[in-house]
């Protein structure tokens, strides 16, 4: 090299530093209309795929990366309507508007559904969205219809609604109810006020204040399932069906827990529920296993972290949650949320977690786990963790547009 250029190059290298010049984040709102757009474009191909089958709803994919689809009577059958629904909020097009309703009214038989306690998650997502988007009274019907069905399910002397019937796989437990149930109650929330009647509201509050009795450890970490002995009403059993262990932390158990009761104290106004939403927080954003992306492993507990199996539908839907509860807090405690929501809103808009357009069976993000113990759907898209990403993307979006 030239004797006179080295000086030269060391006053260069001291003027803009000697490493490489930091890498620019994106700024928050351009990832979120960025993942707004790609989620658009992504569930018209979605929807457009399955419109001579008129029956069938979107589930995820199998090992060769076909679509695989589900009926209405499956648990999952609202989610995709319900990501129409916000996509269709977020844009308002004809299109969008057009498949909503096609891919609502697929579920509409569900309303009648007594065997499960799913019935709130199949038309809560759908016909819930629809009619909060258009006021359209026969939706609101039908939201009637599928509240007093769920509440057929509950049991007084218990003070839950039982999540699952007899069958042989569910032959050890007498009454399940799983965590996950919290999240049918916000239909009963719903229609209490639209129907002028305390009946659900009853029921829901009862059930919560039951399950935030048994349900939780110490710190505020849930079991998956407990168990009712149907003649006293006291606690049989604590187990668990999907996460790795009964005393382990099933990563979505958790999620179900958080967004449960932020959306208990929303409709409440209770505070004893807003504490324990505060409480599940600090369980799940404090845990050492939490990674720094801040999307979970499957499991918590799960055996062979660091290279345990994420769950991209945990982390969507404790971004969607977080996002909430930030609204309900002090001004500290809300930045600490926030924080944790953006970073896994940026993950999941990552290449690291969102597809490709018309990849991954035309699902919005990647790596999720269904039922890690049965090996089931694990590390696949999966319609609920669009669900919440979708609905993270749309809270986060109103957030910083009143900011
Ligand atoms: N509600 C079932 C699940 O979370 O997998």
């Amino acid at each position: 090299m030239h004797k006179q250029i080295i000086p030269f190059l060391l006053v260069l290298a001291i003027v803009f530093g000697c490493t490489a010049p930091e890498k620019k984040e994106k700024p928050l709102g351009q990832v979120i209309n960025e993942s707004l757009d790609f989620a658009t474009q992504q569930s018209l191909l979605m929807a457009a795929s399955l419109k001579d089958q008129p029956d069938r709803l979107p589930q995820t994919i199998d090992k060769e990366g076909k679509l695989v689809t589900c009926g209405s009577s499956w648990w999952v059958s609202g989610f995709f309507p319900g990501v129409l629904w916000y996509l269709y909020e977020n844009t308002p097009t004809d299109s969008l508007k057009d498949w909503a309703i096609n891919y609502t009214l697929r579920v509409e038989d569900q309303q009648y559904t007594t065997d499960n306690h799913d019935v709130g998650f199949m038309i809560f997502c759908s016909f819930g969205n629809a009619y909060r988007l258009t006021g359209d009274s026969a939706y609101k019907e039908v939201i009637h219809t599928a509240s007093n069905s769920l509440i057929t399910r509950f049991n007084p002397t218990i003070g839950c609604i039982r999540s699952w019937d007899y069958a042989s796989w569910s032959a050890q437990w007498q009454y399940p109810v799983i965590i996950d149930n919290m999240m049918n109650l916000e239909m009963l929330e719903w229609s209490s006020k639209a129907f002028d009647d305390t009946v659900y509201s009853h029921i829901a509050e009862s059930h919560a204040n039951t399950t935030m009795k048994n349900h939780f450890r110490d710190d505020f970490s849930s079991y998956h399932v407990i168990s009712y002995d149907t003649i006293t009403g006291q606690v049989e059993k604590k187990n668990t069906a999907q996460g790795y262990s009964d005393d382990s932390a099933w990563a979505r158990g958790q999620g179900w827990a958080l967004y449960g009761y932020t959306m208990m104290y929303r409709a409440t106004g209770n505070k004893a529920y807003l504490e324990q939403a505060e409480g599940i927080a600090g369980f799940i954003i404090n845990h050492p296993n939490l990674p720094e992306d801040k999307i979970p492993y499957w499991d918590f507990d799960a055996p062979n972290i660091p290279n345990a199996k994420r769950d991209a539908s945990a982390g969507a839907l404790i971004c969607s949650a977080l996002i909430e509860l930030s609204g309900y807090v002090p001004a500290e405690k809300s930045k600490e949320y926030l924080a944790v929501a953006e970073t896994q809103l940026r993950s999941l808009s990552s290449p690291a977690y969102r597809a490709g357009l018309g990849e991954n069976g035309n699902f919005i993000l990647k790596h999720s786990v269904g039922h890690m113990p049965n090996g089931t759907e694990v590390d696949v898209p999966l319609s609920y963790a669009d669900y919440y990403y979708v609905e993270a993307l749309t809270r986060m979006k109103k957030l910083l547009e009143t900011e």
